[in-house]
């Protein structure tokens, strides 16, 4: 970012005196899709595109909000009712400070500009990030010392309330507590979460963005979600120990396989199957085991396709033609699904190959410089005195 926070802020609202400046990355998920909001587990990290977010507070109840990337403004009022369907960026930062005063955390207006360098739409997490970014700010200007996991969960709030889309945590978590050079193992149960390391020994991970969009409140991802609810209130009548899809093994879930709707089983195995496989991706990963690693990003992508249905034809086609290269380990699609971006894990002596045999596939090969693991990581960069 070129021009300095307190120049962009001057530029929208006067003098910064006094203004916070955070920022938060995006992230990419390495494995376990579709099992955060099933208590499961999942493997995100972070990547080396963020939000930056510069907030003021106010002495009235007003809030001021600029995107400066979009040259979008909006003036609002604490006290006035705010519509949020179909407002663009809106919830993400409106969200969190309305979260905030509900609970009655904040009481005063603030003015906002943010800018950022995540890909919207692409499944990376921008808005997690914005949310992040957003959030960590306000906690410095009005010193609520909210902790980090307490901030992820505030941040997901925000998402089912203000933007209709009802994911799990893992976006929110991965961009506040993800750290430099490492993937972040998340149990989304309990919230327990540990840096695993990615020794990743001459290979790297390389994003390449399909190009299609598709708004998650708008997908099917709440109806998948729906459809993993349903299942756990069936199971639950035959076996009141299972409360999630978490509790299912893969024998229970075979004992039960008569009695449940075919999708439905289907949404079931891709949870039970890809929980083991995060779990035994992290070994591999910690020890250095790439081959296994990408075995089971192959098989978690098939996985999304056949059982989960959240692929498209364009990720299919990226992931096909991706392994089709030699020293190409792994790929799949990552995030949400039904477009946005496929993660590779490729020998960096095969990345010509690779760049070869995909960029004729997509229009913009620039998410590919993604760097993977980064040194980003949310914080509080600056107050401007
Ligand atoms: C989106 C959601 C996450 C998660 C993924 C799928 O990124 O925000 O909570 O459910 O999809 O793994």
């Amino acid at each position: 970012m070129t021009i300095r926070a307190a120049v962009l802020f001057r530029d929208h609202f006067g003098d910064p005196t006094g203004a916070v400046v955070a920022r938060a990355p995006g992230r990419v998920n390495l494995i376990g899709e579709h099992t955060d909001y099933n208590d499961g587990f999942v493997l995100p990290t972070t990547i080396d595109r963020h939000v930056e977010v510069v907030v003021r507070r106010r002495s009235d109840r007003k809030v001021r909000i600029a995107a400066a990337d979009l040259g979008e403004h909006r003036d609002l009022d604490l006290d006035q009712p705010i519509d949020y369907s179909n407002s663009g960026w809106l919830p993400y930062v409106m969200g969190v400070v309305h979260e905030l005063v509900q609970r009655g955390r904040i009481h005063f207006g603030v003015e906002v500009v943010f800018r950022g360098t995540v890909p919207r739409g692409a499944g990376l997490s921008s808005s997690a990030a914005l949310e992040v970014a957003t959030a960590l700010a306000l906690d410095t200007v009005f010193n609520l010392w909210l902790n980090p996991i307490d901030m992820a969960r505030l941040c997901r709030d925000v998402e089912h309330r203000y933007a209709g889309v009802r994911c799990g945590i893992m976006d929110q978590f991965a961009s506040r507590l993800g750290r430099s050079d490492h993937a972040l193992l998340i149990d989304c149960r309990n919230l327990d979460a540990r840096h695993v390391p990615m020794p990743l020994d001459g290979h790297r991970f390389v994003i390449v963005d399909s190009g299609v969009r598709r708004e998650l409140a708008e997908s099917d991802y709440n109806q998948r979600r729906t459809e993993c609810e349903e299942a756990v209130t069936f199971l639950h009548g035959m076996d009141a120990s299972i409360t999630s899809l978490r509790d299912l093994t893969p024998d229970t879930l075979a004992r039960h396989k008569e009695r449940l709707p075919p999708d439905l089983f289907a949404r079931c195995r891709h949870v039970v199957s890809e929980n083991h496989r995060v779990l035994e991706a992290c070994e591999r990963l910690a020890n250095g085991d790439l081959p296994a690693f990408g075995r089971l990003m192959k098989a978690s992508h098939l996985s999304l396709r056949n059982d989960f249905e959240v692929s498209h034809p364009a990720l299919d086609r990226l992931v096909e033609e991706a392994h089709r290269v030699d020293g190409v380990l792994g790929s799949r699609l990552t995030g949400a699904g039904f477009g946005g971006c496929t993660v590779n894990l490729v020998a960096e002596t095969s990345l010509s190959d690779f760049e070869r045999q995909l960029e004729p596939l997509v229009d913009d090969w620039s998410a590919r410089s993604i760097v993977v693991g980064t040194p980003e990581q949310a914080r509080v960069t600056e107050v401007i005195t």
